[in-house]
Order: structure tokens, then sequence, then C-alpha cells
């Protein structure tokens, strides 16, 4: 249809890298691309720390599940919400620092938008990208391995790389279960799913020479059996997150 749309559904998530570091001017291109993603109300409430220390790299390949790629990658990026900044700014003026859930809702969106304005300018280069969410597995001790003051979490992490693979992309859900006309239509996400159940079938059957023989809603099922990550809350109320 147009070059930007190809690039967008040619996505798929990297999870094998040849070493190789990526030079400064394309790290700042991807920095750069990522500043001009929208911010609420222009208070850019993130920020990025770049990982090419193969130490830092390995420490926090261990902390996200031994995720090897983190290691192989050119570039670990890891997006923060960000309060510390808001709350330096308003210091400034004299002023006492008020935040809550709102506050960190935008910081979360925030980190959110630049990184996904990073993994597109990244694969315009030719970079393959992974997101990590399993830096939250242990992220304070993300937190001490990379410096953040109060106010500070990471989001998740991203893999940025020249790829070492070619694998296929992961079918989505029809579009009907995903965007409603005007109003939101529940009987047509039931048979969505049961339809998207059909395809994945046949994608995990066919990705995995016919050892998993699974649906998308049955992986559903099973990760929501039981609260995931359950140490969140407390570890952001720590890292001083108010949440009322
Ligand atoms: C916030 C977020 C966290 C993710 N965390 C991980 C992760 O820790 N490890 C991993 O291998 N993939 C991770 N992924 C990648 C997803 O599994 C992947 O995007 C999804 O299965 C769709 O596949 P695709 O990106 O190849 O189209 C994450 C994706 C997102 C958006």
């Amino acid at each position: 249809m147009n070059p930007t749309i190809d690039l967008l559904r040619n996505h798929r998530s990297i999870r094998k890298y040849k070493e190789v570091a990526l030079s400064e001017e394309h790290i700042e291109a991807i920095i750069t691309s990522a500043q001009m993603a929208s911010t609420s109300s222009n208070v850019q409430a993130y920020s990025i720390v770049g990982v090419t220390d193969p130490v830092l790299k390995r420490e926090l390949a261990q902390l996200a599940g031994n995720q090897a790629y983190i290691e192989q990658c050119g570039l670990f990026l890891v997006f923060c919400a960000d309060l510390h900044k808001l709350k330096e700014a308003t210091e400034q003026h004299g002023q006492s620092f008020h935040h809550n859930t709102e506050s960190f809702i935008v910081g979360t969106v925030d980190a959110t938008l630049a990184a996904q304005n990073a993994a597109v300018a990244a694969e315009s280069l030719g970079y393959g990208i992974c997101y990590i969410g399993g830096i939250r597995n242990k992220p304070q001790e993300v937190c001490e391995v990379l410096s953040f003051p109060e106010l500070v979490y990471p989001v998740f992490g991203m893999c940025v790389g020249v790829p070492d693979q070619e694998p296929s992309y992961r079918p989505r859900l029809p579009m009907q279960a995903v965007y409603h006309a005007n109003r939101y239509h529940a009987d047509k996400v039931a048979e969505g799913v049961r339809q998207y159940d059909e395809t994945m079938y046949k994608y995990y059957e066919e990705r995995t020479n016919g050892k998993t023989l699974t649906t998308w809603s049955k992986g559903i099922s099973e990760k929501y059996a039981k609260p995931g990550r359950a140490h969140i809350l407390p570890f952001l109320e720590a890292r001083g997150f108010r949440f009322k």
C-alpha cells in the first residue's frame, strides 16, 4: 500500500542476533524518532537507557529470565516511566510535587509510545527488535543495576540488533475481534476468538513440527488462571509511585 504500512505489517520479534554494534548515527536516529512520539501534555514522563556494556547486558539477561538475545543484540534499550524529572522541574519552582495513579499511567503510556516509535525506526533501518517484559521479573534488581532514582521504573526492555533469523509472522486476531465500528460488539469478539483459535492451532503445529498442539484461548486461560507478577504493586510503591 505504501512503504510505512508495508514496514508495520512486516514486523516480527527477533530472538537471535548477530553480535554487531549499532553506529552512533543509527542510535541517534532511533532515539530522536522515539522522542517525537506524542506525549501527554508534552510532559515527556519517560527515560530510555541504552545498554551496550556486555557485563550489564549479561546481568539484565539473567534478571529477565535468562533471555540470551539480550546479550547478543547490539543495543538493549530500557524504557522507563519517569516521574523523577517532573518532580525535579516542579521543585525548581519551589512547589511540592503531587502525583497519583493518573501520573503513573501518563509515564507508562509515554514510555510505551516512545518505544513503539523506536521499534519502527529501528526496523526501518533494517534492524530487528524484541520487547522484553521479562525485566519486570526482578524489577528492583534492574533499578539497582541501572542506578534508577526514585519515581523511575522499567516498563520493559527492547533488544535492537542485526537479525540472525527469519521467523514467520505471528498471526493476529481477526480484525472484527479488535476493531468495532461505532459501538463495542461483544458477540463478534467470541466468534473472532473461535476463528483465531483455528488459525493459531495451525500456526503452532507448523512452527513446532507438530509438537505443540494448542490454541490461543487455551494459552490465555492458562496464563490468567493465576495473577501475574504479583510483586509489581509493592515494588512500584517502594519506588515512590502512588496509587490513589
Ligand atoms: C510489552 C511486551 C513485552 C514482551 N516481553 C517479551 C519477553 O520478555 N520475551 C520475549 O521473547 N518476547 C516478549 N515480547 C514479544 C511478544 O511475545 C511478541 O510481540 C508477540 O508474541 C507477537 O509476536 P511478534 O512480535 O513476532 O509479532 C513482548 C512484547 C511486548 C509488547
